[in-house]
């Protein structure tokens, strides 16, 4: 198989992270914080060793400000309900994933915010003059997508946050966390949230928020923490606030390992790859009179996520094609994102999207290019 959907979750992942799933497992997996036997202390130190090194990876100068979640919507539902409150002004682009969307748009019809989505052109590019120019005095939050899930665009986060140093900014990075280097205090990020399952090369089940100092969230879930077990009220402080019931210990420890594996690599070492490879399939469709690319189509202003169209064919036959006789795994359709797709001119039919990470090969890209070929010259 070529697997291709790696903007859904990332496939292989390293050896050492299912290895560390099984140490866990195995030695470690007594329920953090709750008791005081050798095991459950064990399993403390271990969640708190996988805060440590998250946090590093990212330069959160204080680990207790990130909690882990189930995945990126659950971060960023909870920081989207946790800081949000009635009058609020919100704004965000036309990039944005449903997991953005939806939390905004349900805010938004029960009236207890108003929402501007700030257009992006058909190249997903997103001006930051823009963004600035939507600002208004209520304007509480500023969301963004830090790379698309639908054709790999990368929003100038560092260039908006500059024009509004005192407005919040929550940065979606389900697709940039482990692919782009993210330093939340040299980008001026105040949330990030993130998946663990796809770029830091963690198992499913695992994410993380990232609040700044001076931000203070609500909880959107209260219960056990382990923590002030004799008061009724949900503790107030990080990472118990945003943290209630028992984690996913063993995953986190996979997300330990998928983190140490890109330290190891080397963020650089892992981009380069990508481009270069996106740089390939990107030449290799272009020339193809049938097949329309969609996007910036350039491998430094785009992750390595690429959408395409072959003219007159619906995407998901193309990518039932590409599995059934080729064995090529790639996504079709609208990728929980329409209005990303409304904005590159390909709703409601939505694109393929060949999504690539550091396990891919050329010889994986030149073959997928021959397959896209031969079924846009109706071989297939
Ligand atoms: C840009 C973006 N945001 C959010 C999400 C949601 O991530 P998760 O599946 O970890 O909840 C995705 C998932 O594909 C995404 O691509």
């Amino acid at each position: 198989m070529i697997y291709l959907d790696n903007a859904a979750t990332t496939f292989p992942k390293p050896d050492a992270v299912w290895e560390a799933v099984l140490t866990c497992g195995k030695e470690r997996c007594g329920n953090p914080g709750r008791s005081g036997h050798a095991l459950a202390a064990a399993a403390a130190r271990e969640l708190f060793s996988v805060r440590e090194a998250v946090a590093g990876f990212f330069n959160i100068a204080d680990s207790s400000r990130l909690v882990f979640t189930l995945n990126a919507t659950a971060a960023l539902n909870t920081a989207l309900y946790g800081l949000l409150r009635e009058g609020d002004h919100v704004v965000t682009s036309s990039l944005e994933h449903n997991s953005v969307m939806r939390p905004l748009h349900a805010l938004e019809r029960k009236g207890v915010i108003t929402l501007t989505m700030v257009p992006c052109g058909r190249g997903g590019e997103l001006d930051p003059d823009d963004v600035q120019k939507a600002l208004r005095p209520a304007t509480r939050l500023v969301v963004l997508t830090h790379a698309s899930n639908v054709c790999g665009a990368i929003l100038p986060i560092r260039e908006i946050k500059a024009l509004l140093p005192e407005i919040p900014l929550l940065v979606d990075a389900a697709q940039s966390a482990g692919v782009l280097p993210i330093d939340v205090q040299a980008l001026g990020i105040d949330l990030l949230a993130f998946s663990g399952h796809k770029g830091l090369f963690g198992p499913m089940g695992t994410g993380g928020l990232y609040t700044a100092p001076g931000l203070k969230l609500s909880s959107l879930v209260q219960g056990g923490t382990g923590s002030r077990s004799e008061q009724l009220e949900h503790p107030d402080f990080l990472p118990d606030l945003l943290e209630a019931g028992t984690p996913n210990l063993p995953g986190l420890s996979g997300l330990r390992a998928g983190v140490e594996f890109l330290a190891q690599q080397g963020i650089a070492t892992i981009r380069d790859h990508e481009m270069r490879l996106t740089g390939l399939l990107l030449e290799g469709l272009a020339g193809h009179d049938k097949i329309r690319l969609h996007g910036p189509a350039d491998p430094q202003a785009q992750t390595a996520v690429v959408s395409v169209t072959i003219d007159g064919r619906d995407p998901g036959a193309v990518a039932r094609s590409l599995d059934r006789e080729y064995g090529i795994a790639c996504r079709a359709s609208l990728h929980c994102a329409p209005v990303a797709h409304r904005t590159l001119g390909t709703f409601p039919q939505g694109t393929v999207r060949l999504s690539m990470s550091f396990f891919n090969t050329e010889a994986e890209i030149k073959e997928t290019v021959r397959a896209l070929g031969d079924i846009a010259e109706g071989k297939i």
